[in-house]
């Protein structure tokens, strides 16, 4: 008989070692790895025993079932226009940030329209979901429940099922197979129960979501190992000091990956944000320095927020450069761009900048605005309330061209702004703006930097 043996497994990575190390190899951290028992290996394929794979061509099949609307537009549109049937989606986000709440919502939602949903918890009891859907106002929803934590007696539930919409599991990290000897959430055990739940839902048909805590640091943990096998990833994300909550589609086989759900955590659960722009400048204040608006497009969707920049005077030492919602990288080379290429000197200050809302903005577009906001904070001068700007800022000062620069102004529009200060038009299409916009196009930042100096000395 083989001897039994052990390996050690990265649970943030899932890289596994012979013998114990201190630092993964693969990923770099510290710490993580895990002794686990090997599973058993399956016997050496018989010879005689393949069954030849058969080829067809590109054309020829049925038409792919239709897709499953939930109801709930600001899903729906991450997910690429509903749930796909026999497709699987991974659900990922910190504890508490409102997970088992959008699922409950959403497999409510479907199984009011009259879809047959099971919604598995390993966490919570019948009890306490029950409550909260009470809470949720969701109670007469023919939703199916169970609090189970055994993936071979989950799967002997659904393995006779032909009809299943959709199953919930809440969440994968609970989940548990007999025959993986490792503990609830460890590496081993999420990639087998993650991989006998995705096997029973293309077989019976069924869209599947996991649901998957993720660490501090931003990585799904252990659900990571699962991220290749499933059809979608969705990250809820926000500051638990805000109430927005952001869902974000990192991969999807079905769908663009760039488009955002917003909700709001209220009460009675996740509301829907369906003009997010207006909730973001709702608590805008005007004619303060400091402050800019970026026209932003995250996915499909013009979102118009607030950049706020604080400069402090530096009391020695390096200056501290604070950066919440944007990155970090890119303020650096936006500071420097500003110092060498338009004459404002900020390496004497303290750099504190915030995206408010927390909405966090990763378009290299922001640039402009962000700069904007430095300009009148160092100007002391505040830009005209009715402003938004967008544009690219490249290394010699110059401002580009991005994306959908229509949608933006046509969102400016909508929310009652009057200009918009945009990167200058080389050749090209010509520009359908919005009626009553005035542009203000631009080529390079010491234009931007004039603005604020000119109104200043308008000012005094
Ligand atoms: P939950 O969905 O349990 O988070 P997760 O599954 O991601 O761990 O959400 C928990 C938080 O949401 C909790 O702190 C309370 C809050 N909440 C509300 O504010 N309103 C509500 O109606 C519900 C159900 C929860
Ligand atoms: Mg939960």
């Amino acid at each position: 008989m083989a001897k039994p043996v052990s390996r050690f497994v990265c649970q943030h990575c899932g890289a596994a070692y012979s013998k114990w190390i201190g630092r993964c190899e693969a990923c770099g951290e510290w710490n993580t790895l895990v002794e686990e028992a090997v599973e058993a290996r399956p016997g050496a394929p018989r010879a005689g025993s393949a069954k030849r794979v058969a080829f067809v061509g590109l054309q020829g099949g049925a038409a792919p079932p239709p897709r499953e609307m939930v109801g709930i537009a600001e899903l729906d549109r991450v997910l690429g226009g509903g749930f796909v049937p026999a497709s699987v989606v991974l659900v990922g986000g910190d504890p508490g940030i409102g997970k088992s709440t959008l699922m409950l919502q959403a497999a409510a939602t479907l199984a009011r329209a009259g879809k047959r949903v099971r919604y598995v918890s390993g966490e919570e009891s019948i009890d306490q979901i029950r409550l909260r859907a009470r809470r949720l106002g969701l109670e007469d929803a023919a939703l199916e429940l169970a609090a189970a934590i055994n993936v071979r007696d989950i799967a002997a539930a659904l393995e006779g099922e032909r009809d299943l919409g959709l199953v919930v599991i809440d969440s994968i990290q609970t989940m548990w197979l007999d025959t993986v000897e490792s503990a609830p959430g460890s590496v081993s055990q999420v990639r087998a129960a993650g991989f006998e739940l995705i096997r029973l839902a293309k077989a019976r048909g069924f869209a599947l979501v996991l649901v998957g805590h993720v660490t501090k640091e931003g990585a799904i943990a252990g659900p990571r190992v699962l991220e290749h096998m499933v059809d979608a990833v969705l990250y809820f994300e926000g500051d638990r000091g805000h109430q927005f909550r952001i869902l974000r589609a990192v991969k999807n086989r079905f769908g663009a990956t760039d488009e955002i759900g917003v909700f709001e955590m209220t009460e009675a659960g996740l509301a829907e944000v369906p003009n997010p722009s207006a909730l973001f400048l709702a608590e805008r204040r005007g004619n303060i320095a400091g402050s800019a608006v970026f026209a932003g497009l995250e996915g499909t969707r013009p979102v118009l927020v607030e950049v706020q920049a604080l400069l402090a005077p530096n009391s020695g030492g390096s200056p501290r450069r604070s950066v919440v919602g944007w990155d970090s990288g890119r303020l650096a080379m936006l500071l420097a761009v500003l110092d060498s290429r338009a004459g404002l000197r900020l390496s004497g200050s303290d750099v504190y900048l915030n995206v408010a809302g927390g909405l966090r903005v990763n378009e290299p577009a922001a640039d402009l605005a962000v700069a904007a906001a430095l300009a009148s904070a160092a100007t002391e001068t505040p830009a005209s309330p009715g402003l938004v700007y967008f544009g690219e800022v490249g290394l010699s000062g110059e401002v580009r061209q991005v994306a959908q620069a229509e949608a933006r102004l046509k969102e400016a529009q909508k929310l009652g702004f009057a200009s918009a200060c945009l990167p200058r038009r080389v050749g090209g299409r010509k520009l359908l703006a919005p009626e009553g916009l005035r542009l203000e196009e631009i080529g390079h930042l010491t234009d931007l930097v004039a603005a604020f100096t000119g109104k200043r000395a308008a000012a005094n």
